[in-house]
């Protein structure tokens, strides 16, 4: 099995996004998608009502996910680690213990060519076109994470 985290602040509106459309493209006998946050904030809730609604509408239920924060031993546990902004990318590496678990930290859009930020914004504060653009967003680059795992791994 191949295992992906996609993490974010909160693990409310942008990983768990991710987290479901990833889960969604890749065979579910090959890999294992999870998501989490750097902070403690929302820790047992589900994704942000807007996440949820904006998914339904493309056909992706993340109605039952619950939000986690990241932890160290998430290095052992997981083949890519991808962080949603640069301060994510930041705080997860500052727990890294080795260039091993460095190498496994990725920023999501460093994926996505075409994207000149390289940070997903944070919707949190925003509305729900704000939500649907996050959404797009993220799942152009999850298309360009999709073609390649399948194509390294199966
Ligand atoms: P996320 O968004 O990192 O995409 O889940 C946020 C959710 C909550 C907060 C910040 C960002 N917050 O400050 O509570």
């Amino acid at each position: 099995m191949i295992s992906l985290l996609v993490v974010c602040l909160g693990n409310i509106c942008r990983s768990p996004l991710a987290h479901g459309i990833l889960q969604h493209q890749l065979p579910e006998d090959k890999f294992y998608v999870d998501s989490a946050g750097t902070a403690a904030y929302h820790i047992g809730n589900t994704p942000d009502p807007r996440s949820i609604k904006v998914a339904k509408a493309h056909n992706i239920d993340i109605s039952s996910q619950s939000a986690r924060q990241f932890k160290v031993s998430d290095f052992d546990n997981f083949d890519y680690i991808y962080a949603m902004d640069k301060s994510n990318y930041n705080n997860i590496i500052s727990l890294a213990r080795t260039n091993e678990d460095h190498h496994k930290v990725k920023l999501f859009l460093d994926e996505n060519e075409t994207a000149t930020n390289k940070n997903v914004p944070d919707p949190y504060y925003g509305n729900i076109d704000d939500f649907l653009d996050v959404f797009n967003l993220l799942q152009e680059t999850s298309n360009v994470i999709t073609k390649k795992l399948t194509v390294t791994h199966i």
